[in-house]
């Protein structure tokens, strides 16, 4: 059984390589950045202070990821609050065990996120770190939420950006940063074919079998 442990920064590409070494590999795949949005609004929905670590630990503990559509956990609010939950240890420790059992599945698994080649899987067989420019992750991040109707200006998104990854980056449990044995990817002027050839050539180096 092996593991592929995905990390880096929002809109990095980080998400698509995760799917399409998952599908190459015919394993099944983790977007835990979905577990934190889907903390983050059930506990807005639920009138809950966001930096109330106990209740929003609680809501970790039992969240239906079933109720949250993608496109509701996708919106720039659902990133902000999941990143402010992200930083609560108890919420990192309720949602820890949802990714331990993922990752422990009989045929391998891909995981991607902001601490999984360091924390939630540090024996992964094969470790990414996903980056690209403020700049070029803000026009990805803009065109995409074009597409799904709510468009925000770029100077906008470069600011919540630059937010978002100080606040992963600095906070005490499990702070954002790159494996020691991970291959570092840098997107800015790669498309997604070369992103992906890369990747699944080191995997393949490392001996990858599903
Ligand atoms: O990857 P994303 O944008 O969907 O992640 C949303 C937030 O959740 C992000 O601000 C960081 C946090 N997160 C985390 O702390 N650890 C993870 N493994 C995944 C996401």
């Amino acid at each position: 059984m092996m593991i592929i442990a995905i990390d880096g920064t929002l809109a990095s590409g980080k998400g698509t390589l995760a799917k399409r070494l998952a599908a190459h590999f015919g394993v099944p795949h983790m977007d835990t950045g979905a577990l934190y949005r889907a903390t983050g609004v059930a506990a807005t929905i639920a009138g809950v202070d966001l930096t109330d670590e106990e209740a929003c630990a609680e809501i970790a503990a039992k969240l239906d990821l079933t109720l949250y559509p993608d496109a509701d956990l996708r919106t720039a609010e659902a990133g902000q609050s999941a990143s402010k939950v992200a930083a609560l240890s108890k919420v990192r420790q309720a949602l820890f065990e949802l990714q331990r059992s993922f990752a422990g599945q009989k045929g391998g698994a891909v995981l991607d996120g902001r601490d999984i080649g360091t924390v939630v899987c540090p024996e992964a067989d094969v470790k990414f770190w996903v980056d690209a420019s403020v700049e070029e992750r803000a026009r990805r991040r803009c065109m995409e939420l074009e597409k799904a109707g709510k468009p925000i200006s770029l100077e906008q998104m470069i600011a919540e950006l630059r937010e978002r990854d100080i606040r992963d980056k600095t906070r005490e449990v499990a702070p954002m940063k790159p494996a020691e044995d991970a291959l570092q990817l840098d997107t800015t002027q790669m498309g997604p074919d070369d992103v992906f050839e890369t990747a699944l050539n080191f995997a393949l180096k490392k001996g990858f079998v599903a």
